[in-house]
């Protein structure tokens, strides 16, 4: 396995496999690898003759608030943990290398990055969507995948490459969960024990929701409602939203009917965990 530190570097690997007819994998991530991630590695190396790991801790999706200093990274144990897998190349570049100097450029996804996490994140989306399209374009895969634990940007990400004519294929893969339910999340690590504990309400909400939903509840408000006293009556988490959307647009919707998301974020003390579930009437 390579860890590939520059841009020229990175094509140089792809222009080669496209030459010799090699199809590339291409699993975006930002390091601290968990179960999440190395599910969407195990697929990638699955279905591909070559599959690529980019770790890049993104600037331009944290606010000046946010945790950006003291995310974690540990490049030695990603990268033990990609070799084990059989990831042929990890993507490992320095801020400079993806936003030289004179920078200018930036991609937005309108009406889908604005409201849900986007309220709170202003100009989060706009991050996203900008380093997804420049790791494309460097890596130049066949098939990229996402997980459908972060579905906002999921869903920013299938739009964007759609709309772009982007030449590759994007896959959504399941939420990867802790035995309680809990999703994996490599802010996880900011939770005490306690904290953990009561994280795991957040899940708990969304099965209730499943439950209200096949017991023939259809109106969303009164979804979102059941499970917000849910949450305030077992727990101190503070709820940033709560909604129920339209898979693709992510458009609030009144009415449940085929297959919708139910969307949350929510701070457990001082971390914002995010979660969701897809339910079908
Ligand atoms: P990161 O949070 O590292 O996540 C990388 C990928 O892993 C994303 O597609 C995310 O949805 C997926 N993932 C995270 N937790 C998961 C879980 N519990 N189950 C399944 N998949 C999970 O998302 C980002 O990085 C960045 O925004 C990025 C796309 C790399 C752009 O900077």
């Amino acid at each position: 396995m390579r860890i590939l530190r520059t841009i020229k570097q990175m094509s140089a690997f792809s222009r080669n496999a496209r030459l010799r007819g090699k199809s590339i994998g291409f699993v975006p991530t930002m390091g601290a690898l968990h179960e999440g991630h190395l599910s969407l590695i195990r697929q990638a190396v699955r279905d591909n003759d070559l599959a690529v790991v980019s770790i890049f801790v993104n600037p331009a999706q944290f606010g000046p608030k946010e945790d950006l200093k003291i995310y974690p990274r540990n490049l030695a144990r990603d990268a033990r943990s990609c070799r084990i897998e059989g990831v042929d190349a990890i993507f490992y570049p320095e801020a400079r290398q993806i936003y030289p100097k004179n920078y200018k450029t930036y991609v937005t996804v309108e009406g889908l990055g604005n409201h849900l996490c986007g309220s709170s994140r202003p100009g989060h989306f706009r991050g996203v969507a900008t380093v997804v399209a420049k790791l494309f374009n460097i890596v130049q895969p066949s098939v990229a995948y996402f997980g459908q634990k972060d579905a906002q940007q999921s869903a920013i990400i299938k739009r964007m490459a759609e709309d772009l004519n982007m030449p590759l294929e994007v896959k959504i893969l399941p939420t990867v969960r802790e035995a309680g339910g809990l999703a994996l999340s490599s802010r996880n690590s900011y939770l005490s024990a306690k904290e953990r504990i009561e994280a795991v309400i957040l899940s708990r909400s969304l099965s209730f929701a499943e439950y209200l939903v096949k017991n023939g509840l259809k109106d969303a408000d009164r979804v979102v409602s059941a499970m917000k006293q849910l949450i305030r009556k077992k727990s101190r988490a503070k709820i940033d939203y709560i909604s129920i959307v339209d898979r693709e647009t992510l458009m609030p919707l009144k009415k449940i009917s085929g297959s919708c998301l139910i969307v949350l974020a929510a701070w457990i003390g001082k971390t914002r965990l995010i979660d969701n579930t897809v339910v079908k009437a």
